[in-house]
């Protein structure tokens, strides 16, 4: 983990309020898991005191690439860095994705700016399928360091203007009902209502899942105790123990998660 000083590459948007920031820094890139965040300063003042936790959406030699998207005062200040501006980075954090041994099939579920991390999964790894799903076609990040045009790449509209017409956890299911469940795994990321049922699609089929969960963030690196979600474990008394997304997470077992 490392705190640096890091200057705006580019600063462009990619799709409706989602925009794609790049930098370069070697040290960083060395050490970076796929589904690791960093946590970075915008601006001063109240409206920005905490750093904004942003997933690494990939690593090309040296530059880092975030994918963002525009929802209050600080993602909204963010888009008025340019190329050359300066910003603190803290990372990377987080533990990351599992790395995928043999030859399993791995399922990635995005649900819009949940998409953020995956391209760099892909990148290590070419066995996959992404199922892609947003409210309506102008919010696709199709053109970032990775192409959407690709037969493994599935999307799911609620609109129905591209893609499937609905939830993208449809076509996750479709897609495992006809090629059934065998060495598969499911990574997901998105809004918490479609990991939970990501988490149950997984669960009746029988297939592991890794989910990365969102929470509100402070420190970012364990000291605070502010981004706390109850994850199962047999050997407490509950039945289950306060786990730190920021820390422990934010990627967590599917099975394991206690959704609320
Ligand atoms: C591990 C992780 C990875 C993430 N990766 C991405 C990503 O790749 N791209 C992306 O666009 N967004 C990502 N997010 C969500 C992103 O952090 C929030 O959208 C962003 O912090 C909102 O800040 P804001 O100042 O614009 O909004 P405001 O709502 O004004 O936020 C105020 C403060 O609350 C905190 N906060 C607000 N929303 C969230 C949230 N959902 N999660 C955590 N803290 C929040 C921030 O610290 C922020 O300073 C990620 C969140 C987590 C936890
Ligand atoms: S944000 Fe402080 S412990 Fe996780």
């Amino acid at each position: 983990m490392r705190l640096e000083d890091i200057i705006i590459k580019e600063n462009k948007k990619v799709a409706h309020d989602t925009y794609l920031l790049s930098f370069v820094s070697s040290d960083m890139a060395k050490e970076i898991l796929p589904g690791q965040f960093l946590e970075i300063k915008v601006g001063e003042g109240l409206n920005n005191l905490l750093r904004l936790p942003i997933s690494i959406h990939d690593v090309i030699d040296d530059t880092i690439y975030m994918l963002y998207k525009v929802i209050g005062n600080g993602t909204k200040d963010l888009t008025e860095y340019k190329t050359g501006a300066k910003i603190s980075a803290l990372g990377p954090l987080g533990n990351g994705f599992p790395k995928l041994e043999g030859e399993k099939e791995v399922l990635l579920v995005a649900g819009g700016i949940g998409y953020g991390p995956f391209p760099l999964v892909i990148r290590n790894n070419n066995n996959y399928k992404l199922f892609y799903g947003v409210s309506t076609k102008n919010e696709i990040a199709k053109d970032t360091t990775f192409k959407l045009e690709n037969d493994k790449v599935n999307v799911a509209t609620v609109d129905g203007s591209e893609g499937h017409k609905g939830f993208v956890t449809d076509i996750l299911e479709e897609y495992i009902l006809k090629n059934g469940e065998k060495d598969k795994i499911i990574f997901s990321c998105g809004p918490e209502i479609m990991m939970k049922k990501v988490a149950q699609i997984a669960n009746k089929y029988n297939i592991e899942s890794y989910l990365s969960l969102e929470e509100y963030m402070a420190c970012g690196i364990g000291a605070c105790v502010g981004c706390v979600k109850k994850i199962k474990n047999s050997e407490k008394k509950e039945g289950w123990e306060y786990k730190k997304v920021c820390k422990d997470g934010p990627i967590f077992k599917g099975d394991e998660v206690i959704w609320e």
